[in-house]
């Protein structure tokens, strides 16, 4: 059984896996469109994670878990508590990469969490400005949602990613940084 990690997962995973690979989700996009009411931010002052948008022309890169028979119920369990601010379990084919990111050919059905529109938490877009003074402001029990929006840019440029979103919103965030 394979996981796909497009945001926090990608960086942070904190289960155990039997591997993991690179892979590219085909047919949607990532946006920091979803509030973070339990982890970056609090319910009166939620914070700003990713979530995934179906877009026919897009790919998405991230991370693919093999997902060990072993202590498999509790691990989903445990998935279910940390994405359960608006996320749903979907099925999807992924293209699996190396380390290197050339994708192997082999295509696997993997879950993915996705936090669809029409959940409570689903705040969409605004201006990059916005969104990076809205992360910038905002901290939770897992931290401050800087580190969500840093570690994600990070681990993305590690594997030779670039997502156009994610690096115009670290463009965005850094005159806050430098302040
Ligand atoms: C994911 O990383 O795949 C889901 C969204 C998140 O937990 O940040």
């Amino acid at each position: 059984m394979w996981l796909f990690g497009y945001g926090s997962l990608v960086w942070r995973p904190a289960f155990p896996y039997a591997n993991k690979q690179p892979a590219r989700l085909d047919g949607w996009k990532r946006r920091f469109y979803q509030a973070s009411p339990d982890h970056r931010g609090t319910p009166d002052a939620p914070g700003r994670v990713v979530t995934l948008l179906p877009e026919p022309s897009e790919q998405c890169w991230g991370m693919a878990y093999r997902v060990p028979e072993k202590g498999r119920g509790q691990i989903l369990d445990d998935l279910d508590f940390r994405e359960k601010a608006g996320y749903e379990r979907h099925q999807l084919p992924l293209h699996l990469a190396d380390e290197h990111g050339t994708l192997t050919g082999e295509v696997v059905e993997g879950l993915v969490y996705v936090a669809n529109r029409d959940n409570p938490n689903f705040i969409g877009s605004c201006s990059m400005e916005e969104m990076a003074q809205h992360i910038y402001r905002s901290v939770g029990p897992s931290g401050a949602n800087i580190e969500y929006l840093v570690e994600l840019s990070k681990a993305l440029a590690s594997m030779g990613v670039h997502d156009p979103h994610v690096v115009d919103l670290m463009s965005a965030l850094q005159p806050l940084l430098d302040n």
